[in-house]
């Protein structure tokens, strides 16, 4: 139903927001009132998207939906890409540049919930949790032992932290409480931060985002050189890491662990880690607390109404 109303001189009565999949309410139920919203299915993109980018003069997707070229090509009326999520390599932001397509995200609100997830995964592979849980379910432990099922300790080890800005930056001052060092190197440092990063850390954890630069930054080499027994952790982008290589490096026993919550072809998963013992798979849960993921789509409806409106957006990345 098209909504019968102005603000701020501007009429909202022509105005359609498709927001790809259902968010956490109340977000578009209020911050969209006075648009035509229509919701879509988790499953449906891009074939909804081509249904609904033609009249369309606002996009509200997630991670899961990719908004290429082709599809921008179908939305003449589209004014603004509003992303719910902090990433936003899921959209091509350089297609939506030359169309003058503002692009916001959901940068902050997602941060604690994210850095505690990483925190967990650290915690389940150094404490080897899914062998423990596995045990305890097969019915066949037989009570305690000096030996069983040890694992690593936190304290005096090094984490190294890709990728310092909030989210990394939060990871790190949790270490503190954990004793243990930190090591940073941004993306954009030079070959020694990163080499020292390789060398350095215990545990190693990514949180730059992916970008060209980015893309295979961790491949079988840069495995190669880091920690024998060193654990591996990504709450950011699947395609930072080589699936195939961390398997390799995990299945040889280079690696000591993996926490894995992004994976190079979501929603597939490489075959090659799920047998292995020492690897924590989730499925993109970072920030995937009822607080967080509310606050994620009513920053990205609030984004996607400014910018109808007229108003600068608040969180605009191209
Ligand atoms: C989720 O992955 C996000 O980028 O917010």
């Amino acid at each position: 139903m098209r909504a019968d109303r102005t603000f701020g001189g501007v009429n909202l009565e022509v105005m359609k927001v498709f927001v790809t999949q259902p968010v956490p309410e109340p977000s578009t139920s209020d911050l969209l009132s006075g648009f035509e919203v229509v919701v879509g299915r988790p499953d449906a993109w891009p074939e909804e998207g081509r249904r609904h980018l033609p009249d369309s003069d606002a996009l509200v997707p997630t991670p899961r939906e990719r908004v290429t070229e082709e599809l921008l090509e179908l939305a003449p009326r589209l004014k603004v890409v509003a992303n719910c999520a902090v990433g936003t390599d899921n959209v091509d932001l350089e297609a939506c540049r030359r169309r003058g397509i503002v692009v916001t995200n959901t940068p902050g609100v997602l941060t604690e919930a994210t850095a505690d997830l990483t925190w967990l995964l650290i915690l389940a592979v150094a404490r080897r949790f899914r062998e423990g849980d596995a045990l305890i379910r097969s019915g066949t432990w037989d009570g305690w032992k000096p030996m069983e099922l040890m694992g690593a300790s936190l304290g005096g080890k090094t984490l190294g932290v890709f990728g310092p800005g909030r989210i990394g930056t939060a990871v790190a001052r949790r270490a503190e409480a954990f004793g243990m060092r930190v090591v940073v190197c941004d993306a954009a440092d030079g070959l020694g931060a990163f080499e020292r990063l390789l060398a350095e850390s215990d545990v190693l954890t990514i949180h730059a985002p992916l970008t060209p630069e980015t893309r295979g930054r961790f491949g079988a080499a840069e495995l190669g050189r880091m920690r024998r027994g060193a654990i591996l952790v990504n709450t950011a982008r699947g395609p930072i890491v080589d699936e195939e290589a961390l398997a390799a490096a995990l299945a040889s026993g280079h690696l000591g662990g993996a926490g894995l919550d992004v994976y190079e072809e979501e929603p597939a998963v490489h075959p090659g880690l799920l047998p292995l013992p020492n690897v924590v798979l989730l499925p993109h849960l970072g920030s995937a607390t009822r607080e967080t993921r509310l606050a994620m789509a009513r920053t990205a409806c609030a984004e996607a109404a400014r910018v109808l409106c007229g108003e600068e957006p608040r969180h605009r990345v191209a």
